[in-house]
């Protein structure tokens, strides 16, 4: 990262810790407005938070890998999150992971060559009862088949 986009970074950050203040408490909205203007949180984003709330960065880094929706790498444009938790598994989670992945071509955990689509698995999305459930960016997607996975990734197209 270059000097000058970390100067900007660290001003970046220090507007959000005088939004939302310097609380532990301040963390999770701190780090959700890293991610929403960079889709990512980098390790030097993770160690300025640390540095100006006056915590360990093993803190910061704990919360970032604790919720699904904040992310430590640099994402796709668009993210598909399906989930893994054990009623989806059950309603056939594991045929829509394949369809998915030979659709996109990667693996979960991957992102496309043309960082269009990063592919994540998640944990309980809340709809469990409608299993295999999938988050596409914000919008949640239920009673997933394959045939039904692949027309919601080809209108990411
Ligand atoms: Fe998949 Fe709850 S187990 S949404």
């Amino acid at each position: 990262m270059l000097v000058l986009e970390k100067n900007s970074l660290s001003e970046e950050i220090g507007k959000l810790v005088d939004l939302y203040g310097k609380d532990r408490s301040s963390l999770l909205p701190i780090l959700q407005g890293i991610e929403k203007n960079h889709k990512y949180i980098s390790d030097f984003a993770q160690q300025e938070v640390a540095r100006l709330l006056d915590i360990h960065p093993v803190e910061v880094y704990s919360v970032v890998t604790f919720y699904s929706f904040l992310t430590h790498k640099p994402m796709g444009r668009n993210v598909v999150r399906l989930c893994q938790t054990i009623t989806c598994d059950m309603f056939g989670k594991e045929a829509v992971a394949k369809a998915i992945e030979r659709e996109l071509g990667i693996k979960f955990g991957e992102t496309t060559k043309d960082k269009s689509v990063t592919l994540e698995y998640a944990n309980c999305l809340g709809m469990c009862d409608q299993g295999p459930a999938m988050l596409v960016n914000d919008q949640v997607y239920s009673h997933l088949t394959p045939e039904k996975a692949i027309e919601i990734l080809e209108k990411l197209k």
